[in-house]
């Protein structure tokens, strides 16, 4: 049976409809490479999963950053030096993945349920209402 790891509803909307469908998509993506991971798929389901969730995750942060540069938010940087950090830390964990290791699922699974819980929530939020009047 299929669960989800992160339910988007209300209350993640930003306030902005092309960043709240990314947000969307990208939570069904990580909650694909969940199902994976707790089915115990093989290593190149789950590398190729993980891939796809890691371009999407730099599409949307990509897109993202744009928004805000465009508008001149004023923590423009400081929300790119979040999205960096994440960018970041998928690509170390890959490498451990690749190596094998078992932990190193764990650790993507809960760091991915964290960090996108809490950028969405807390720190997407902060630009939610710089944005709904622009
Ligand atoms: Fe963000």
């Amino acid at each position: 049976m299929t669960e989800n790891l992160i339910n988007w509803n209300e209350s993640y909307s930003v306030g902005n409809s092309e960043m709240d469908k990314q947000h969307k998509k990208l939570i069904g993506i990580i909650n694909k490479l969940f199902n994976a991971f707790k089915e115990g798929n093989a290593q190149n389901i789950l590398s190729d999963i993980l891939q796809e969730m890691i371009d999407y995750s730099n599409f949307h942060l990509n897109s993202e950053e744009k928004l805000l540069f465009k508008y001149n938010y004023p923590e423009k940087e400081e929300h790119e030096a979040k999205h960096q950090s994440f960018r970041n830390k998928t690509e170390e964990l890959k490498e451990l993945l690749k190596k094998g290791s078992e932990d190193a699922h764990y650790e993507l699974i809960e760091y991915l349920k964290n960090w996108w819980t809490n950028h969405i929530l807390v720190e997407d939020m902060k630009y939610s209402e710089f944005l709904s009047d622009k």
